[in-house]
């Protein structure tokens, strides 16, 4: 068997993680969602939530990565337990759960909890890993279809057509644009074709040769824009909304909204962290890198805002038109500023970059599944099941604003999953947003918590990384942290223990919650 490609660097692998982390979640998504969450509030809340969960939870994921060097399936089989009762208990359950379903309510939803409790029954853990494949297809399907958008827009940004006085402008143009199959499913399947051509060449020729030329125009792009944004007269108006602290507009519904992005935007739940993390050496401080990875990408989330409120405020514009900010108020906004074409096709051009560099981590999970586990070769992997997402994109992209044009789907999936979302774009986004990345969260922090156990996981992160995963805490915070008596046996607080206690409680545990919410069994 050939060795498994490394990244060259410990810098290739933090970039590269970053590149799938920092996406049209920061840009997009993020700076909308706190706008209309509390601004610095939400922010607070933000980074808790990426303190206590996301960087544990992004721990777990490399670690496993690199220990098994796998894909996720294969790195779940290759440390499941001898025993397998739990899973069996766990596949009875589910199984008990779809012949409720099946009696009392949906037959749709009974036959699938069926199958899924006889695979859990049969293949145990793998299944976590198996889940996070399929989301790799859910995820890119309509995240192609946003980022194919941003190709469409550069390119008629530089051909001077968007040139609106109005947001109502705008935004009619978005929808006839977003409605023109030419424009959706083209763009969608040119931004594929970029992902497949960037897989196609591998982990270090493909995706970190990319994700360093790629990043480092991100962060330029995303400073000039700030620049421009904040020398606006009035600029500081945006600022203020944006971060001034509204603690009356927090409430549970804030704590899992930020929750679920927090995992959305460091790219957990699914295994593209184990898949990256399975191409990091040996030597690599995984500890260090997790910790560059969670600061880049919330910094970038936060500037993101900086580059867009200002802009928005200084022409008088209303911020909270939640999604349709970054198409259409922008685009409106851009045309007030003097050489506003360019403004508006560097912003795109931004969007872009950042979305190319997550697009590829999602299929390379897939790739990476098919080249471990069935042999496939990359090439071929690349290629055909990122022909077959442009596929499954296509139905999202005709049906962005409604139903309409895939009533053969519609009609399906109503009766068989009685499915209230409304569009097949939102469905994909929901079944992937709020089921699947968290249950994937979840069943990767309980399994490194529970069942590989903190104490093996640790031995793995202490390769590379002794010195930080054991520094007392306390003594750190006292400024002794080479002080002779702190270097006593009895544990006082290490980044180590911290790490397995979130691992073991906090995170299991805030997750579980959160979903009980979705679920609706909690109810807010
Ligand atoms: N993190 C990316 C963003 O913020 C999206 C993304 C890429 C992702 N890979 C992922 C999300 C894996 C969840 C899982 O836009």
């Amino acid at each position: 068997m050939k060795a498994r490609e490394h990244w060259s660097s410990g810098l290739g692998f933090v970039l590269a993680a970053a590149g799938s982390a920092i996406g049209l979640g920061n840009i997009w998504k993020f700076p909308y969602i706190t706008g209309e969450n509390g601004g610095g509030a939400f922010v607070l809340i933000y980074l808790i939530c990426i303190l206590v969960i996301g960087m544990p939870v992004m721990l777990c994921e490399i670690t496993l990565g690199r220990h098994t060097q796998r894909n996720p399936v294969g790195a779940f089989r290759a440390v499941s337990p001898g025993s397998s009762v739990f899973a069996h208990l766990i596949g009875i359950l589910v199984v008990l759960g779809g012949l409720i379903m099946l009696v009392f309510g949906s037959w749709g939803w009974g036959a699938l909890l069926l199958v899924i409790g006889a695979l859990i029954f049969r293949f145990g853990w793998t299944m976590a890993g198996a889940m996070g494949v399929m989301s790799g297809f859910v995820i890119l399907s309509f995240y192609s279809v946003v980022a194919g958008w941003t190709i469409g827009y550069i390119w008629k940004a530089l051909a001077g057509s968007l040139s609106f006085n109005t947001v109502s402008e705008a935004g009619a143009y978005f929808k006839v644009y977003s409605t023109n199959p030419w424009w959706g499913i083209g763009c969608h399947g040119l931004f594929m074709i970029m992902c497949i051509m960037i897989i196609y060449k591998g982990v270090r020729r493909g995706i970190e040769r990319w994700s360093k030329i790629l990043m480092p125009v991100l962060l330029l792009l995303l400073v000039v824009l700030i620049v421009r944004g904040l020398t606006l007269e009035g600029a500081v108006e945006g600022v203020r909304f944006y971060l001034t602290p509204d603690f009356s507009k927090i409430g549970a519904r804030s704590v899992l909204i930020a929750l679920g992005h927090a995992f959305f935007s460091l790219s957990l739940g699914m295994g593209a962290m184990i898949t990256y993390g399975s191409y990091v050496s040996r030597e690599e401080n995984i500890f260090r890198s997790t910790l560059f990875i969670c600061i880049l990408d919330t910094a970038i989330a936060i500037m993101a805002g900086l580059a867009i409120f200002p802009a928005v405020f200084a022409f008088g514009f209303e911020p909270g038109t939640g999604p349709g900010l970054a198409f259409q108020v922008l685009p409106a906004v851009f045309h007030q500023i003097p050489a506003g074409s360019l403004w508006a096709a560097l912003f795109f051009l931004l969007l872009l970059v950042a979305a190319l560099t997550s697009g590829i981590s999602l299929l390379e999970v897939v790739t990476a599944y098919f080249v471990d586990e069935r042999r496939w070769s990359r090439h071929r992997a690349a290629m055909f099941f990122g022909f077959v997402i442009f596929l499954i994109g296509i139905p999202c992209s005709l049906s962005i604003h409604g139903w309409e044009r895939v009533e053969w789907l519609h009609v399906p999936l109503v009766k068989v999953f009685q499915v209230s979302q409304a569009s097949f774009f939102d469905f994909m986004d929901d079944l992937a947003s709020n089921w699947m990345l968290p249950l994937g969260g979840l069943l990767i922090s309980l399994f490194v918590g529970w069942i590989w156990g903190t104490k093996k996981a640790i031995e793995e992160i202490r390769h590379g990384s002794r010195n930080f995963a054991d520094v007392h805490l306390v003594a750190l915070l006292a400024g002794l942290r080479d002080d002779p008596s702190h270097n006593s046996p009895i544990h006082v607080l290490t980044l180590a223990s911290l790490w397995g206690i979130f691992i073991r409680f906090i995170s299991p545990v805030a997750v579980t919650i959160a979903f009980l919410f979705t679920v609706g069994w909690l109810k807010l």
